[in-house]
């Protein structure tokens, strides 16, 4: 986030010595992002990070892709996926390419036994259902329906939730997530027109140094494939840290949505920005406010660009039965348009309760095995008269 940001105790000045009460020196970590050139942090272990034990067999989790090259308007019903006990297992990727996979999971338990390390990608794990705390060695977010965790790569984490009825949409980008950069100015602010601010992110807080040895299992994401490290110490044995490498969170319920007299176009629903492709939210609001105008997006023709809209809550005027949980792809190269009636439907309307998010990829995405077996194969029909 480029937001400075800081918990625990450091030494003042960096790259010097800071000890521990029995005088042996405390462990600098610079956790940097893209080389030396982006955002990053130091961070103060109570132990070296890199003491491992052992290293298991790596195992595979890349998406069986069913269906890489189609044109066709496709519907899943993401709450088919099955809940799941264990966090890793119940995560399903459904829609991916080389910029971004994204997936959906119903988890039934906390992590407990092992840590997870997503060390590919960015992930942004949109909270759907449940409550909880994402626990990492920067410090805990406590996280709610509605809730979008920006977790950056290289990040140790573990999933606690309240309950045993969760939904997340995780979006793992292969580049860094970042809120877009008309929203900031030259200093990273973000102005006046970005519909938040810095006072709706959430940071991490209540840093707690885990001074433990022992056997740690931390699964380490890596190229599509699982790598179990045993490391010596606890990860999360932070006495503290600083910069603006961390976890984060952003509500969908504090964006702020941009209204006209006129149907506004979907940029202004943009939230995060990845390469290749943008994550919006669409949030209850006022409809246009013109004499004439229609409520109803116009039908349109994405010459260029995946959408891929998940629908979370609400009443979506331009869809006909459309459920919770619910994903529509409208691939790049064929039009889609408000289904039958809805456009006459929305006319008069003052505003909506829709919440959903969506997101384009600006590479076509191909369809998983997980995809193929939640797919409502009538959905590109569904403009028939
Ligand atoms: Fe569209």
């Amino acid at each position: 986030m480029p937001l400075y940001h800081s918990l625990g105790s450091i030494p003042p000045k960096r790259h010097t010595q800071f000890r521990k009460p029995d005088g042996s020196l405390y462990a600098e970590e610079l956790v940097s992002t893209e080389g030396f050139s982006s955002l990053y942090s130091l961070v103060y272990h109570a132990y070296p990070p890199t003491i491992v034990k052992t290293l298991g067999e790596p195992y595979s989790v890349e998406p069986k892709i069913a269906r890489e090259k189609h044109l066709k308007h496709t519907s899943l019903i993401g709450f088919n996926i099955q809940p799941e006990d264990d966090y890793l297992q119940s995560r399903k990727p459904v829609l991916v390419n080389s910029d971004l996979h994204i997936s959906l999971a119903a988890p039934r338990q906390s992590m407990t036994d092992y840590f997870y390390k997503n060390s590919q990608a960015d992930e942004v794990v949109f909270i759907h259902e449940g409550s909880g705390t994402l626990k990492t060695g920067f410090g805990n977010i406590k996280f709610q329906y509605g809730d979008y965790l920006v977790i950056p790569r290289g990040t140790i984490y573990q999933m606690e939730f309240d309950g045993t009825a969760n939904r997340l949409f995780i979006v793992e980008s292969f580049s860094p997530i970042r809120p877009p950069k008309r929203y900031r100015n030259q200093y990273g602010q973000l102005m006046e027109h970005s519909p938040y601010c810095e006072r709706d992110i959430k940071l991490p807080a209540n840093l707690k140094t885990y001074d433990e040895h022992g056997d740690f299992k931390i699964l380490i994401k890596k190229q599509g494939l699982i790598y179990p490290y045993i490391y010596a110490t606890h990860p999360f044995d932070f006495i503290g840290w600083d910069g603006f490498h961390y976890p984060w969170a952003l509500s969908i319920h504090d964006f702020e949505p941009i209204t006209g007299r006129l149907h506004q176009p979907p940029p202004v629903h943009q939230t995060f920005e990845g390469n290749n492709f943008v994550i919006c939210s669409f949030v209850p609001r006022k409809f246009d406010y013109h004499p004439l105008s229609i409520p109803a997006p116009y039908n349109h023709s994405n010459v260029d660009s995946d959408e891929v809209l998940y629908y979370v809550d609400g009443d979506f005027m331009s869809r006909k039965s459309v459920v919770k949980g619910q994903i529509t792809l409208h691939p790049g190269g064929i039009p889609h348009g408000p289904h039958p009636g809805s456009v006459e439907k929305s006319i008069g309307k003052e505003s909506t309760d829709e919440l959903a998010v969506m997101i384009d990829p600006f590479r076509p995405l191909m369809l998983t095995e997980d995809a193929i077996k939640i797919e409502d194969e009538n959905y590109y029909k569904s403009w028939q008269y």
